[in-house]
Order: structure tokens, then sequence, then C-alpha cells
């Protein structure tokens, strides 16, 4: 999922998984949004597995469709509602079918979503999957059901998640969920509830059985990764409430990352978001010590100036931010980064906007995901912020952004051609059946012809002879 520009649009993928043949029930399930709505489905999956239901690809054979759903941008939420609208007439066919909202938009719009929708007739939030088998209860008795209670406790650590619709080869694990850091734009902390950290022996447990399942590539994953602390349970607020011992044994995301490094000395590991106010220098020495850890940092900054960093409740200034990056580049010298990054945020002016721009300049990430600010509902920028900046505004400087972050990247792949790189082959080219797609440590796609012996999985040296803007063309070193 490596789009310059995340399009909602696009996004929404079904998935199908090992079937059990007792399971006499079928479960559409969709997902739109980040990469822990993906990981969240194939826990849901996974406890419905348990309850009869086998998932399809194929909506008309479903019993039971549910959307797991993202809120983060205005656009995000008609993406769903459109979506939702096209199973009109599919529950007027079967009345015995259920649809069901997951996830944030769930969270955020609770019974509103009962009401304004008419269709929908259960509506589950983030931290209430384990209820799934009680709500399918009431809705099979012809009720509407919700749940969305948000926990402070809920990691979800038990449950092995069923692999919807992977590679067979790369998988993501969930470290954290919730998140503490009120960014002022950001609907995340209100949707997905307070930070807590997953307890890294069933992390640790997860990565051994991914990799004895033949997988090669793990993503730690989180709302802020770097935020991680594992002392024995309860959110990250409650820390210093913790007891001596358990403050004494606790463990940061670094120390998780050696853990997860040592553990799985193959496994490619790479990990995701960051937020730099939260990453140590530590994270960075951990890197730079394992080769198995990916030397690549997805670090979102959403702007390059000081006054919208601080509107928008970021706790750095533009000078720490090049500071750690600078530290991070002499601490892990082939490391490589992408970045998150908001225009038009309220008040943000010409200088501001250039800011931004020389800040990209500055940095040369490899890649981007670029937005135009989006007015949540309920966040604190809505509640004190006047969203005023007009949308051809926005629009025009966000095609600037994409259009500066093409030249960079751009630059940045042409930086790898002329060396020979470990490429982790993740599938055929969509482009050339005769060719393989991986990435780099530094998360750069790579395309070569197929040679025989090599599979899906295999890690390959592949020396890399030209690139276009967002791909490296190489061939097999033999
Ligand atoms: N820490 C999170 C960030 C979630 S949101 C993570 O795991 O990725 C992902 C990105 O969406 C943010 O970094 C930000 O660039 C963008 N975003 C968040 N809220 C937004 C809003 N209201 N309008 C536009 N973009 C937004
Ligand atoms: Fe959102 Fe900021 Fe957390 S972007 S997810 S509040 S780090």
């Amino acid at each position: 999922m490596q789009e310059k520009y995340i399009d909602e649009t696009k996004q929404g993928e079904a998935f199908a998984i090992a079937e059990r043949p007792e399971n006499g029930k079928k479960l559409f399930l969709e997902s739109y949004g980040c990469q822990m709505n993906f990981s969240d489905s194939e826990i849901v999956a996974s406890i419905l597995n348990e309850q009869g239901y086998n998932t399809t690809l194929k909506q008309e054979e479903a019993d039971l469709i549910l959307l797991n759903t993202c809120s983060i941008r205005e656009k995000a939420e008609q993406t769903v509602r459109m979506r939702l609208a096209q199973f009109k007439n599919l529950k007027k066919e079967k009345p015995n079918l259920t649809v069901g909202v997951l996830g944030c938009m769930a969270e955020r719009l609770k019974t509103k979503f009962l009401e304004e929708e008419q269709l929908v007739d259960l509506v589950v939030g983030p931290d209430a999957y384990r209820d799934l088998p009680n709500l399918l209860k009431e809705t099979d008795d012809g009720r509407d059901a919700i749940n969305v209670i948000l926990s402070k406790e809920e990691t979800y650590a038990d449950i092995n998640p069923v692999r919807l619709g992977g590679n067979g080869v790369t998988a993501f694990v969930t470290i954290t969920r919730g998140c503490d850091n009120m960014c002022t734009f950001c609907v995340v902390p209100f949707t997905r509830g307070r930070e807590r950290s997953r307890d890294p022996h069933s992390i640790i447990e997860e990565c051994l059985d991914l990799w004895n399942n033949g997988y090669k590539e793990i993503t730690l994953l989180g709302q802020n990764v770097d935020s991680y602390l594992w002392y024995g349970g309860g959110p990250k607020k409650d820390f210093a409430k913790a007891t001596e011992m358990q403050k004494l044994t606790a463990v940061n995301f670094a120390q998780l990352m050696e853990m997860v490094a040592t553990a799985v000395p193959n496994m490619r590991i790479r990990f995701s978001t960051s937020n730099p106010q939260d990453m140590s220098l530590d994270v960075f020495r951990v890197m730079a010590k394992h080769n198995n850890i990916c030397k690549y940092v997805h670090l979102p900054v959403q702007s390059g100036s000081d006054r919208i960093l601080d509107l928008m409740n970021r706790q750095h200034t533009r000078q720490e931010y090049l500071d750690l990056i600078r530290k991070a580049k002499e601490i892990v010298p082939d490391i490589s980064f992408s970045q998150d990054m908001i225009v038009g945020f309220c008040t943000e002016t010409e200088e501001d906007h250039q800011d931004t721009l020389s800040l990209m300049r500055e940095v040369e990430y490899d890649y981007g995901y670029m937005f135009a600010y989006s007015e949540r509902p309920g966040t604190p920028a809505h509640k004190k912020m006047e969203d005023d900046i007009p949308a051809d505004v926005k629009q025009r400087r966000l095609a600037e952004v994409i259009a500066l972050q093409g030249e960079l990247s751009k630059k940045r792949m042409a930086s790898y051609v002329g060396r020979v790189h470990e490429i982790l082959i993740e599938g055929v080219s969509k482009k050339n059946k005769n060719q393989w797609k991986g990435r780099n440590s530094q998360n750069a796609v790579c395309v070569f012809d197929m040679l025989e012996g090599q599979k899906i999985g295999d890690l390959v040296s592949v020396f890399v002879h030209g690139n276009t803007q967002g791909t490296l063309l190489g061939e097999t070193v033999l």
C-alpha cells in the first residue's frame, strides 16, 4: 500500500480466509482506512470463525456483512456511506441478512448510525469485538445491537488473528491500541480511546508463530508505536501509579524491538506509526544493531511551520524534528523516511506552506502521504479554531506538496541505482507477469525478472540498474 496519496475511495477490500468445513454461515468483511483496521479485521474474522462463520468474497452469498470503517477524514466516511447504500437491494432480497458497522465510524456516530442508516443492524466500536457473538444473538432475534464501550485494557492479546487475504509473507502485529497524544485535528483519540500496550510475551509468541508459518516480514503496529510501554497492564496514563516492581520491569519500545529482533532473527521487522515527540534515539540504536530491522521510519510531521505545529499540539518544533532526523542518519546511515502532511490547517498562511515545502526538501523523504485538512467533529481544532482555508487553496497547496514529493521520491529512488539490494519477494508484478515485486530494507518497491527456482518469500540480492518515480528496476545477482 505504498500510494503517494491515499485515496479512500480506492480502499475497501474484502478478504477470504481458510475455511472451516463445519462452519455453515458466511461473512463478507470489508476494511477501510489504516493498517490497524486491516489488522483488527483479522481479529474479528478470528472471533467469528469460532462462531460458525467462514468468510466470502461474494457479498451475495453473505449472511453477515461487516464494514470496518474509518473516520479520519470526511471523505473516508462518505465512502463508507456510499458503500452501505449499495447493500440496500441485497437486504431487500435477503431479509435475514445482517449488516454491521465496525471501527472508528461506529465509535464516533454510535446510535446515530442506527437512526440515520436504516440498513444498519449492528454497530461495534474497536474495543468491543469480543462482544460480537452476543451482539449477533440480538440481531438474530430481530433487534438492533450496539456496543461502543472503549476499554482501558483491551489489547486482544490472546486472540490469534486469522491472516486475511495476505501474501503469506508479510503480516501486521498490533502492539499498542489507542492514542493519548491529542493532536488537535485528529479524531483517533476519540474513536480508539486511551493508549495501552500489549503484553510483550504475547507479541513474541505471535512473531514466533508467524515465522513458523512461513512469514518473512512483520510490521509492529500502533497509532503511536514509540510510546509503547508495558508495565503489567493498564493504560499508559496510569504508569505513575505502577508499583516499584512494575516500574523496574517495564518494557519500552526500543527494548521490545530488541526482544523481537532477537526472537526471530531472520524475520524482517518494520514498525508504524512513529510520532517524532515519542521517538527515542535508542530506537535508532537498536535499528543499527540488528540487520533484520528494516532501515525505514514513517515519521509524520504534518507541517513544517512552528506556528502550525503548535496549533496542531504536536509536541516538537521544526528544528527538533530536523535534529531528530539528523541524529537518526548519523546512527543509521542508510535510513530512509516517509511523511504524512496536512495542508490547509486552520490559519495556515502561504509562509507556513512554504515552510512545509522547505522542510520536505531538507529531509528528502522517500515517500509521502499528503492530505488536505478535513475538520472532524468533536476534535479540539473543531471546537476552538475555524476551518478557514478555502477548498481551492487547500487543493492547490496539496498539489504542490504532492508534486514536490514526486520529485523527491524520484531523486531518492535514483540514489538506490547502481547497488545491490536485498529484496523480499512479495508477489508478482502487476504490470508484468514475468517479474517479481518486493521491497528493499528502505521500503522502496523493486521489480525484476523471475528466475527459475525463485519463489514468493525468498530474500534475494538484486542489482538495481534503473528507476521510475516510485519503483526500482533490477535484476537478480547470480
Ligand atoms: N498515528 C496515526 C496517525 C493516524 S492518522 C497512524 O497510525 O498513522 C494518519 C494521518 O492522517 C495523519 O498522520 C495525518 O496526516 C492525517 N490526518 C489525521 N487527521 C486528519 C484530518 N482531520 N484531516 C486531514 N488529514 C488528517
Ligand atoms: Fe492522531 Fe496524533 Fe495520535 S495524529 S493518532 S492524535 S499521534
